[in-house]
């Protein structure tokens, strides 16, 4: 007998997103439009994930081509396009070797296994616990909330998993003070996302590096948010010339297509063999053939150097507005196409006036709001977005 529903208004999903209204049905570049016809201009991308837009009209043809010709087999055989698409990512970072999953969290998951069994693989399994950073976002999985270490993530999901060992601020000695003769790894996001847009600097990365050295120990950086371009660099940490033993990455990797990355060299990946670590639906020939694709066209020469030019112009025009607005906007900060705003007043308030003005933003912690548009973002359109932006300050001074 099928259940009588009681309420049949409720929603039927879990209530652990307090999501708005607000019903996208189709988008263009950098453009969605809702269920009633309005056109909402977006510096969300879904949480840094459509790089190239809405409805690329390349990714569209990848996808809808793959789509018609086969969708999934397994990591039992040989996936083409797979193959492709690690030996696009090995060509271009640090790493040599990739595994893939389906989302930023698996992605770390994948990391912090990695560096536990790269030790175990070297007869040292005592050395297994990982350094992470308050403020941190990693996903969330029990391993990731763990690392993270918040309370907000953690609270009434412990016990919290064993290993990590959370630093407090960004202090080098802090980090050294912590390194004992179990620590394998330290996991770090090069520009902290969720955090509030805080990219860390070149000397505490290398100092990071140093210390890895050091103390040999992996140095892991999560690019998840960071990654695929946003920060007018591949890959956030290229612009500091640290080089990680492992990265993860997701996100804009396929362009809303789920898939992630987790990267390494070929001496760290070596302890991954058969039987290590597996995903059913990771690497699958859709994921790959639109990752694919979006990967070579955020390489095409002058892209990531055109991301780096928008950037500084958002960031400049941004920092206009703080000298329009010092009631409202305390800081500008960011990377490329990565940026936030530190408000004076709630951020939730920011992001719910600029809806209002058609201008869909991300809040994070510290305050902040993200700026997160489409990599293809024009400068016109950024221009837009400033106009609506300063409506929205000028609404709120009222
Ligand atoms: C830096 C970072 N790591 C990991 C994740 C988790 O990614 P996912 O939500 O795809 O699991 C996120 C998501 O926001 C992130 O920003």
């Amino acid at each position: 007998m099928p259940k009588i529903l009681n309420r049949p208004t409720e929603s039927s999903l879990m209530s652990n997103y307090s999501r708005s209204d607000l019903a996208f049905v189709s988008g263009k570049g950098v453009w969605l439009f809702d269920d009633k016809g309005k056109m909402f201009l977006d510096l969300a991308s879904g949480i840094a994930v459509n790089s190239l837009g809405h409805s690329h009209p390349r990714l569209v043809k990848v996808l809808v081509d793959q789509g018609s010709k086969l969708w999934h087999t397994s990591n039992l055989y040989t996936v083409p396009n797979q193959e492709k698409l690690a030996k696009l990512l090995t060509n271009n970072t640090f790493a040599e070797k990739v595994f893939f999953t389906n989302s930023g969290a698996e992605s770390v998951e994948c990391a912090m296994k990695i560096a536990r069994r790269f030790f175990f693989s070297i007869g040292q399994s005592e050395r297994n616990r990982i350094i992470s950073f308050d403020g941190a976002f990693h996903g969330r999985t029990m391993g990731t909330i763990s690392a993270a270490g918040s309370r907000k993530l953690l609270e009434g999901f412990g016990p919290k998993l064993p290993g990590f060992d959370l630093i407090k601020n960004f202090s080098l000695e802090s980090v050294e003070k912590r390194i004992t003769r179990r620590t394998c790894a330290i996991l770090v996001e090069p520009i902290l996302g969720e955090g509030g847009i805080v990219p860390l600097t070149c000397p505490f990365l290398k100092g990071l590096k140093n210390l890895c050295e050091k103390y040999n120990l992996l140095l892991i950086f999560d690019e998840v948010q960071s990654g695929v371009g946003r920060s007018g660099h591949f890959l956030a940490h290229e612009s500091c010339e640290v080089t990680p033993d492992i990265v993860a990455m997701a996100k804009g990797l396929g362009n809303g297509f789920p898939i992630g990355a987790c990267l390494a060299t070929k001496k760290v990946a070596a302890c991954m063999v058969p039987g290590t670590h597996g995903s059913t639906y990771g690497g699958n020939p859709l994921g790959c053939a639109v990752a694919l694709e979006t990967t070579k066209h955020i390489l095409k020469p002058n892209f990531l150097s055109t991301i780096r030019k928008k950037g500084h112009f958002f960031k400049e025009k941004l920092n206009d507005l703080l000298d329009i607005f010092p009631d409202q906007i305390i800081e500008v900060r960011g990377e490329g196409l990565m940026l936030g705003l530190k408000c004076a007043g709630k951020n939730v308030d920011l992001v719910e006036m600029c809806r209002e003005e058609k201008l869909l933003l991300v809040p994070a912690a510290s305050n902040t709001v993200r700026i997160l548009p489409p990599l293809i973002i024009t400068y016109r359109e950024i221009e837009e977005a400033i106009m609506r932006l300063k409506r929205a300050f000028l609404k709120m001074r009222k």
